[in-house]
C-alpha cells in the first residue's frame, strides 16, 4: 500500500522531511478560507487505497481543527484506505482534570472527537501528567516519540558540565531521563501556578551544583512564566547563564522575548512547532514511529474513558 503525506497549512517543511524519511509521496492540495470564515479543501493528488498521513502540529489548535477534520474526511471520501495524523505537538493535554467545579476536562473531550476524525495518531511527548497513556483517552492506535535521547545528545554536544533543572514535579519524568542519558546530575523544583501568567517556583539548595551550567528542561514553553521564574531564582542563588530547553515551542505572545530578557543564555527547542529556537530535530524518530505503527485498534465508537 502506498503512503502519502498531506501537509496542513504551515506544516509543509515537516511534511517534506517526513516524506523523505518514509520514502512517501506528498499530496498536493488547496486550502482556502472563504470570506465567511469557512474552510475549503481540495485534493489534486489521487489517494485511492493509500495510507494517508495528515501532518498537522496542533499548537493554537482551534482554527486548525476544522481544516484537519475536512482533510481527513476528504481523504476517506476519495478512497484512502486509512488516515492517520502526525501531530508533533498534541494540544489540549494539560486540562486533564476538573481543577475547579464545573470546568471542562478538555483533554478527554478533544481526544474523543479527534479519535473520530483520524484512524491513528503519532505525536511527541504529549503532556501525560495525571494520565499514564494516550490510550486512556484516545480510542485510536497511537505512538509516542520521546525527545529525551535527542535532547541528551544535544546537551552533550553543546553544554559544558551541565546540571539539569526541572521546574516542577511534572517535569521530573523528562528531566530524570534526559539527565541519565546525558550523564549529568539533575534537580527538580517546586512550582505553584496561580493563574495563566502567575507562577511561583521555589528552588532547593543548589550549592553543590553551582560550578555547573544550569540547563532548564520542560516539555512545553507557553507563556514562559515557569522558565522565567526559575531563571530569576537561579540568578538570586548565583547560578547564571542558564540554557533553556523546551520540547514544544508554543511561545504565546511575547514569551520568547521574555525568556531572553529573563536571562536565558540560549533557548533550544525541538522542531515539533516551527520556531526560530528549533535546534533539536526529531524527523527521523517521528518517521520511524509512523512507519512502525500498528494500525489495529479500537474504533472511534468505543469510549476509552469517561471524563473525570
Ligand atoms: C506544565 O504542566 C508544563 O509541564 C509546563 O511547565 C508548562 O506548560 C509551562 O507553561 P508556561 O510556559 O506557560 O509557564
Amino acid at each position: 500500500m502506498k503512503t502519502l503525506l498531506l501537509a496542513l497549512p504551515g506544516n509543509e517543511p515537516m511534511a517534506r522531511r517526513l516524506a523523505g524519511e518514509l520514502g512517501a509521496g506528498l499530496i498536493e492540495a488547496q486550502f482556502h478560507r472563504f470570506p465567511d470564515g469557512e474552510s475549503y479543501v481540495r485534493f489534486t493528488t489521487a489517494v485511492t487505497d493509500a495510507t494517508v498521513w495528515l501532518v498537522c502540529t496542533l499548537d493554537r489548535p482551534d482554527p486548525k481543527f476544522i481544516p484537519l477534520m475536512i482533510a481527513a474526511e476528504t481523504a476517506r471520501d476519495l478512497g484512502a484506505a486509512r488516515v492517520g495524523l502526525i501531530a508533533p505537538y498534541l494540544a489540549y493535554m494539560r486540562q486533564d482534570t476538573r481543577f475547579r467545579p464545573g470546568e471542562a476536562v478538555s483533554s478527554a473531550y478533544f481526544a474523543k472527537v479527534l479519535s473520530c476524525v483520524v484512524d491513528a495518531l503519532v505525536t511527541v511527548d504529549p503532556h501525560l501528567h495525571r494520565r499514564s497513556a494516550l490510550s486512556e483517552i484516545y480510542a485510536v492506535p497511537s505512538a509516542i516519540v520521546h525527545a529525551a535521547p535527542v535532547i541528551a545528545e544535544w546537551i552533550r554536544d553543546n553544554v559544558q558540565r551541565p546540571v539539569l533543572i526541572g521546574p516542577d514535579s511534572e517535569s521530573e519524568q523528562w528531566v530524570a531521563d534526559v539527565a541519565a542519558r546525558a550523564g549529568a546530575p539533575y534537580i527538580v523544583l517546586a512550582k505553584t501556578r496561580r493563574g495563566d501568567r502567575d507562577v511561583e517556583v521555589t528552588v532547593p539548595d543548589i550549592e553543590q551544583v553551582k560550578s555547573r551550567t544550569p540547563v532548564l528542561v520542560d516539555d512545553i514553553v507557553s507563556t514562559a512564566r515557569t522558565m522565567c521564574e526559575t531563571l530569576g531564582h537561579l540568578r538570586k542563588q548565583g547560578l547564571a547563564g542558564a540554557v533553556c530547553i523546551g520540547v514544544h515551542a508554543v511561545f504565546a505572545d511575547d514569551a520568547y522575548a521574555s525568556l531572553l530578557a529573563a536571562g536565558a543564555s540560549r533557548v533550544a527547542t525541538a522542531d515539533t512547532i516551527p520556531h526560530k529556537s528549533n535546534a533539536i530535530h526529531l524527523t527521523k524518530q517521528i518517521a520511524a514511529a509512523a512507519a512502525a505503527l500498528n494500525w489495529l485498534g479500537r474504533s472511534c465508537c468505543d469510549d476509552p474513558a469517561e471524563p473525570n
